[in-house]
């Protein structure tokens, strides 16, 4: 049995790559009795040697050129920390081209070029690992692969962005500002380099994409994953949901139904007592509904050094022990065999069935509700409560909000619009989706 340490090369050391170096150097005898042989952190390509990285770079050769990890035979495993797309998915390629095992945190990576990128790792007999793409800390790729392989998994919602939980819980518990949580969240190392990826969705979009992927054997449909971000909710918003009994979470929705599978990603009013709910901070969960395990909730922190770390090294284990197992004997990337994938219908936005939360300002006047809960009636949309609230002082325009039972999404749109043509209806009319139990 091959004794020598397993030489491994970082590309890129951010906020995850110290955290990885950290952790690797912290926890080596613990990883090494797991992982059954040495795993050194050989060589990390960075693009300015000279700047300070938050870990012992001692043993760890620094590099500008990726060539030199990318074409080193002596490196056995790639760790690709850079992010985003293009540069990352050419370096991926290469480094399976010659041989190496990869393991990334990239979740945009995996959901949009996932399939060429595993198709090429298994002509070339490597793995490619990527738990620390979903839900940081929370093993719920190996969870879903290989813990629940025995369910018939109906439907996934998720909290998977730590930033954008992060935000609305400051919102919620300290009234604070939007753009101000969110610098602090990049200064805590949660946010994405481009932090629009966070607060408009597209970050969770690339997370839900996986997790139904891998969750009901369909291939990976970034695409299909209709996105709505946290940057339109506001501090109103949240605590008029607070008022009502809910708290508003942006979620992450995969969901088989009778039309197909559902992929959304949107802020959403979640009841208090429903465990999703009490996710603080930049903590994320993930609740399973499955035919044979029922339903399971896994939380834990979604964003951070070394969360995020613990994944990534936990990849570098099971690479490290399957090294000499035979590619085929491997857990398939995506759970499922690669040519025993389903390709489900994907429900349009406008057939969803959900709850409503709807807000606007509305003039003061006799009549003003009458028109409205006319309008819900025109459109088969059942009003479970309406509160209208009067401010302090001679107000012109008071703020409406109502809750609807479950209907159709279209439904919900030509009731709104039709409600925005109202005389009596001031501004934006606004909705946020309510998720009910399931
Ligand atoms: N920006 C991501 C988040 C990092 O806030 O969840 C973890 O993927």
């Amino acid at each position: 049995m091959n004794s020598s340490p397993v030489k491994i090369g970082l590309l890129g050391l951010g906020t995850v790559g110290a955290g990885t170096v950290n952790v690797l150097a912290r926890n080596q005898d613990e990883i090494q009795r797991r992982a059954g042989r040495a795993i050194q952190c050989a060589k990390a390509c960075v693009q300015d040697v000279s700047k300070p990285r938050g870990c012992d770079l001692s043993a760890v050769q620094l590099t500008t050129n990726v060539h030199d990890i990318l074409d080193d035979p002596e490196i056995g495993v790639v760790v690709e920390l850079i992010g985003g797309e293009a540069t990352a998915r050419e370096w991926v390629l290469r480094a399976i081209r010659n041989k190496k095992h990869v393991v990334t945190a990239n979740k945009a990576l995996i959901a949009k070029h996932g399939q060429e990128i595993f198709s090429e790792a298994n002509k070339a007999g490597v793995m490619v690992a990527f738990e620390a793409a979903v839900a940081g800390g929370i093993p719920i790729i190996k969870t879903l692969r290989e813990g629940l392989a025995g369910n018939r998994v109906s439907r996934v919602t998720g909290i998977i962005n730590g930033t954008c939980n992060f935000i609305l819980t400051e919102m919620r518990e300290k009234g604070r500002d939007f753009t101000d949580v969110l610098q602090e969240a990049q200064q805590l190392g949660y946010a994405e380099a481009d932090p629009t990826f966070d607060i408009e969705g597209v970050d969770a979009a690339h997370k839900l994409t996986i997790l139904a992927a891998i969750a009901f054997g369909m291939p990976l449909l970034f695409d299909s994953v209709y996105t709505e971000g946290v940057s339109t909710v506001t501090a109103e918003d949240v605590a008029n949901a607070e008022s009502l009994g809910y708290r508003i979470k942006h979620l992450g929705i995969a969901s088989q139904t009778e039309k197909g599978v559902e992929l959304r990603v949107h802020p959403a009013l979640v009841p208090k007592q429903r465990l999703l709910a009490s996710v603080e901070g930049v903590m994320n969960a993930v609740e399973i509904q499955a035919d044979a395990v029922g339903e399971a909730l896994f939380y834990g922190p979604g964003a951070g050094a070394d969360p995020t770390a613990s994944a990534v090294v936990a990849d570098i284990v099971d690479v490290v022990r399957q090294l000499t197992a035979d590619p085929e004997n491997r857990v398939p990337h995506l759970a499922f065999q690669p040519d025993n994938l389903n390709h489900p219908a994907i429900v349009p936005m406008e057939e969803i069935e959900t709850a409503y939360y709807v807000y606007c300002l509305v003039s003061d006047q006799p009549g003003v509700l009458a028109d409205i809960t006319a309008i819900f009636a025109a459109h088969k949309i059942s009003i479970s409560a309406i509160e209208q609230h009067h401010a302090a002082g001679v107000q012109s325009q008071v703020p409406l909000m109502l809750l609807t039972k479950t209907t159709k999404e279209s439904n919900l749109q030509g009731a709104l619009k039709e409600m925005a043509d109202l005389e009596s209806v001031k501004g934006k009319v606004k909705r946020i989706r309510v998720e009910l139990e399931h």
